[in-house]
């Protein structure tokens, strides 16, 4: 069957405790290893997806340079088209292939400024994002597999609607600790352990003084 929908990849480093990121947003946790695993991946999706606290946080690249290969589209969800003019994103924008994706509640100020840059604006859901409609959005012009490189709080939204195909885990040998803490899925949480999401374990991998874990849906 042709699925109508982007295979989603769930990729993460997370501390022993679960956390992706300190209470003050440091997430420097991969090593260089790690690093090059995590970029040899990208060059295999189409496109990486990432939430706007991603891009304010840590003003990532998002493309392939610790191993060769093609840089996937990327795609941030920025509900009120707030993505700064002098983020690495908008910088390199006329070099990769990028969607940012707001939703109504946007300005047409806000969107017009936007639209200057060479990258495309899709407008999707009231308030937040529609994730769901960017999937169908983004399944039309072929995008077969997304990188989902978080936050806590967007994987928390495609966890929610059940669209982790798989996961991708690093467990890095860290104890950050702190309820400010970004965990790997945010939001409002499953009530019940029976009605959560429940993944398949595919491979263990040992890499140094870390363990990349890989399940399936
Ligand atoms: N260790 C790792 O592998 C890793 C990977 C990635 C990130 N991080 C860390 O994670 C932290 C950021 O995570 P976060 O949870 O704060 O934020 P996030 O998931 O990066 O971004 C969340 C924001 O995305 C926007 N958004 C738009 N539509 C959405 C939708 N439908 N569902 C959910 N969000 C939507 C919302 O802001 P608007 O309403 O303004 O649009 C929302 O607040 C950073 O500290 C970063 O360093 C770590």
């Amino acid at each position: 069957m042709v699925k109508s929908r982007p295979h989603i990849i769930l990729s993460a480093a997370m501390t022993l405790d679960g956390k992706i990121a300190s209470k003050i947003g440091d997430s420097k946790l991969s090593s260089r290893k790690d690093k090059i695993r995590i970029h040899k991946l990208r060059a295999q999706v189409n496109a990486i997806l990432v939430g706007n606290n991603t891009v304010k946080r840590d003003d990532p690249l998002l493309t392939v340079r610790y191993a060769k290969g093609k840089n996937p589209m990327r795609i941030v969800l920025d509900s009120k088209a707030t993505i700064h003019p002098k983020s690495r994103i908008i910088k390199t924008c006329s070099k990769i292939p990028t969607i940012i994706a707001v939703s109504k509640k946007a300005s047409r100020k806000a969107i017009a400024n936007l639209e200057k840059y060479p990258l495309e604006v899709v407008v999707l859901g009231k308030n937040h994002v529609d994730v769901k409609k960017l999937l169908k959005v983004l399944a039309r012009k072929k995008i077969k597999k997304i990188l989902l490189e978080g936050g806590g709080t967007v994987n928390w939204e495609f966890v929610r609607l059940g669209l982790v195909d798989e996961a991708i885990v690093t467990i890095e040998p860290y104890l950050v600790g702190g309820k400010d803490a970004t965990s790997l899925v945010e939001g409002q949480g499953f009530t019940l352990i029976s009605k959560s999401t429940k993944l398949k374990l595919q491979k263990v991998m040992p890499q140094g003084n870390e363990v990349v874990l890989h399940y399936t849906s």
